[in-house]
């Protein structure tokens, strides 16, 4: 897809389809307001006949506009005027992209940053266009080789005037770069278990590191994982044929002696539940447990494309989790990186195993802060459902950073109760701590044993289990929590 912007006034402006907004009540917006008068009150007429009303997330495509280089207009209606939100904005875009796509149009014009949005400025509106635009149009396509449906979009213009244009251009940037992480992020999740290995996510990770001069990709083989003593990962990586890694990306752009931001991604690449085997309807989706591990490699080349001030590190430990006659069992006793012993009373709570190890692991870049990611309990989805991310942490002010970024970014947290109290759910009576807290608080319990391994840094935790992918028909990745992520990092370059 190309991205660009267009200089050309109204008047002298080419298009193949301008998109417009127009509000509730049939009120126009600014730039269907100025076609209307160019077009001798077309766009007015139409309007009248009641064939749109301004609701949001209407659209009309006029097919014709009589004696104009602008050749089709699409209305798209944004709802009140003056109450247009950041959230029925996006609606609006998403609304729009869709019309274009089933209308099969190649190129479009967006002038819709001409609408007014609360607490939004223009870069953020040009921003928001291309990441909603950018996941209308989005289609796997790695091992489908047909499709009734393919998009034929191939150019979106963003209509700027003289004194706008570097508003819009830093828009730009973001918004592409952001776009093109999500789009990273739902290729790799959207990937099969066969293909998406971590041999394959660790390959993934190299070209990545060769493609930006500031960003070094290190993999840890098995064998190293031995040496440093992660029994814990180890654990899950015994029933699996394939080799687990340990994925560093390392993105060096803000000052030597500035500590590093660290974001931990889940990268299972296939979760059958092992010894604890989960049960087979809806098990496809479990190739859907990197996706933790895929967001972190979306996110540091969106940081390495904006050449962003900051140091950022990126851990994946990927490992698939498989039944198997080498595999680890209900019962066995582990010994962490960190020491700590780990009875293992449900192999199916693997995530948390797996991390436990690389956040340990993590201390030894004596991070800033760290932050991870992971698909790690079905409980997020029952009490959260697949609105928010579930947000835990030992630290209120990264917790609040991560907060706003989130209502800037439209990538929802709901911030859960690390208490005390919810220690005591995973005492073992054969080791330091068991891996499961039974049926109560599942993703706060799961996020407690990830806090015994990360006392010594500032740290939260993203439970992405009902936001990083959609279930049912329109199943595939969404490409969260990229977005929020950026925003944080862009927030933390500007501060
Ligand atoms: N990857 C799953 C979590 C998951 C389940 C994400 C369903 C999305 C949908 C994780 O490894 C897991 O299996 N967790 C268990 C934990 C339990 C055994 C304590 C779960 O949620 O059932
Ligand atoms: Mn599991
Ligand atoms: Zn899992």
């Amino acid at each position: 897809m190309d991205y660009s912007i267009e200089t050309h006034p109204l008047d002298k402006l080419e298009s193949r389809c301008l998109i417009a907004g127009i509000y509730q009540n049939q009120q126009f917006g600014n730039t269907a307001l100025t076609l209307d008068a160019q077009t001798r009150g077309i766009i007015g007429k139409v309007i009248k006949r009641g064939d749109i009303q301004g609701k949001n997330g209407e659209t009309l495509l006029l097919n014709y506009l009589p004696e104009c280089p602008i050749e089709r207009v699409l209305l798209v209606g944004m709802g009140e005027k003056g109450k247009v939100t950041r959230k029925l904005y996006r609606k609006a875009l998403t609304a729009a992209i869709k019309t274009v796509r089933e209308s099969k149009l190649t190129s479009v014009t967006s002038s819709l940053h001409d609408i007014d949005v609360e607490d939004a400025d223009l870069a953020w509106k040009t921003r928001q266009t291309i990441e909603v635009f950018n996941d209308g149009i989005y289609q796997y396509s790695h091992t489908k080789n047909c499709d009734e449906n393919k998009v034929q979009l191939n150019e979106v213009k963003i209509l700027a005037g003289s004194e706008s244009q570097t508003a819009i251009e830093t828009g730009l940037t973001q918004g592409l770069a952001i776009a093109q992480a999500m789009e990273l992020t739902k290729r790799l999740a959207d990937l099969p278990g066969n293909i998406c290995t971590p041999s394959y996510l660790a390959e993934q990770a190299g070209e990545l590191a060769e493609k930006f001069e500031r960003l070094e990709c290190e993999i840890l083989e098995e064998s190293h994982l031995e040496a440093l003593g992660m029994g814990a990962f180890l654990a899950v990586s015994r029933g699996s044929r394939q080799p687990a890694k340990l994925i560093t990306l390392n993105y060096r752009g803000g000052d030597e002696q500035h500590k590093p931001i660290v974001l931990v991604g889940k990268g299972l690449t296939f979760d059958a539940g092992g010894i604890s085997l989960k049960p087979g309807a809806g098990m496809d989706e479990m190739k859907y447990d990197m996706c933790g591990g895929a967001t972190v490699l979306g996110v540091l080349q969106a940081v390495a494309q904006m050449n962003l001030p900051l140091n950022v590190i990126g851990l994946i430990p990927s490992s698939e989790n498989l039944p198997d006659g080498n595999a680890n069992k209900p019962g066995d006793i582990l010994t962490s990186m960190a020491g700590k012993t780990i009875e293992v009373l449900n192999t199916d709570a693997e995530g948390r195993l797996i991390l436990c190890d690389t956040l340990t692991y993590a201390k030894k870049f004596d991070p800033e802060v760290v932050i991870d990611m992971a698909t790690l309990t079905g409980a997020c989805i029952v009490s959260l459902g697949r609105v928010p991310s579930g947000l835990l942490g030992n630290d209120d002010a990264l917790c609040e950073d991560l907060n706003k970024a989130s209502e800037i970014a439209c990538d929802s947290v709901w911030r859960l109760p690390l208490w005390e109290e919810y220690q005591e759910q995973l005492k073992s009576n054969f080791a330091d701590l068991a891996n499961i807290g039974g049926p109560d608080a599942g993703t706060i319990t799961a996020a407690c044993f990830l806090s015994r391994f990360t006392e010594d840094y500032r740290w939260a935790h993203l439970d992405i289990a009902g936001t990083a992918w959609r279930t049912g028909q329109n199943k595939g990745a969404t490409g969260r929590p990229v977005p929020l992520l950026t925003q944080y990092l862009l927030n933390r370059a500007h501060a």
